[in-house]
């Protein structure tokens, strides 16, 4: 019988593993108890919480999976669980049409300041004048990363009517490029000429503060920034001073170079922050769940 142990909360009605996987479920684990344990596990299933570093893939020496609903990988030793034939996986795929819809939201709601109008409304304000917002419709939107978020995101805009400009640093197939009615263009060229900025890229070091002072410098005056792909991307402290000087229009944030996020970014003018819930919708997490519980019984042949 293969041993599992979950590790961080997940529910576990939905996870169907069946009878012939033993599974321990021990959300609140500490990291002590987890060092202690984990020699007797064949599979561990994490969320964020978790952090599988070379100690606890050392100790575990009867491991041969590690398994994630969701995509964030960052909390896991990948090379070096790769080093010792330890396989890792997750599902990004279900969490694709969450976080395309988050960020569509984002973009309708910085563009019509709903934000602001709800508030003032609700002061017992009536800013029809003030609250003039802009359409979608015509604009041009810059996709950093066309993954599988990013492409999701650029079916949704091209139904809106944006013009679409795309960077990554594979190459994109012709027939992606023609489907999805998009234009190639560089990094320098992307941020110039759009109207909006969403970044769709992994946290690399070469993506780290990828959008700093220079590249915010390069956006159009009256701009908009979304990220909903990592912190580290975003140089908060450039990106809140590019918005208190009013050289953005604004920036919708959904995930953090720390979360919950502190400094300067919490003041800056015109935004919209969100607790990481690109992704945090029922099914997206259902699916989630459902998807890892294949993995893990495909895995020990037990499907
Ligand atoms: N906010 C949330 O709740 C949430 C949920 C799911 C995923 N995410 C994040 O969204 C991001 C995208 O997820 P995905 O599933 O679309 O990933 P993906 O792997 O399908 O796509 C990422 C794309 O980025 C490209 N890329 C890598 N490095 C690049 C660089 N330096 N410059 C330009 N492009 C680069 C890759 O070639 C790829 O096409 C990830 O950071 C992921 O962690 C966030």
């Amino acid at each position: 019988l293969a041993k599992v142990l979950i590790c961080d909360p997940v529910e576990t009605e939905m996870l169907s593993l069946g009878d012939r996987i033993d599974v321990d479920y021990k959300p609140s684990i500490t990291r002590e108890e987890l060092l202690e344990q984990v020699p007797s596990y064949d599979a561990l299933i994490i969320r964020s919480r978790t952090k599988v570093d070379k100690e606890v893939l050392d100790r575990g020496t009867r491991l041969k999976l590690v398994a994630r609903p969701g995509t964030g990988l960052d909390n896991v030793d990948l090379p070096y669980a790769k080093s010792k034939g330890i396989t890792v996986v997750n599902s990004p795929e279900s969490l694709v049409e969450a976080v395309a819809e988050h960020v569509t939201l984002l973009m309708l709601a910085l563009s019509r300041r709903l934000v602001a109008a709800d508030r003032t409304t609700k002061e017992g304000r009536w800013e029809k004048n003030s609250l003039t917002g802009a359409e979608l419709r015509g604009k041009v939107l810059g996709i950093v990363g066309l993954g599988r978020i990013g492409r999701r995101i650029a079916e949704i805009a091209k139904s809106l009517g944006m013009s679409i400009l795309i960077y990554d640093v594979i190459e994109i197939p012709p027939d992606v490029i023609s489907a999805l009615g998009v234009r190639v263009v560089t990094l320098d060229e992307l941020f110039r000429s759009s109207d909006y900025v969403t970044l769709h890229v992994p946290l690399t070091p070469d993506t780290r503060h990828m959008v700093g002072g220079s590249r915010l410098a390069d956006m159009k005056r009256g701009a908009y920034l979304i990220n909903t792909s990592r912190g580290g991307v975003v140089d908060e402290d450039m990106l809140a001073a590019a918005l208190s000087e009013g050289r953005l229009a604004g920036a919708a944030l959904d995930v953090f170079e720390k979360e919950p996020p502190a400094g300067a970014i919490l003041s800056a003018p015109n935004t919209i922050l969100t607790p990481h819930i690109g992704g945090q919708t029922q099914e997206a997490q259902t699916n989630a769940i459902t998807v890892i519980g294949e993995k893990v019984r495909a895995f020990f042949g037990v499907g």
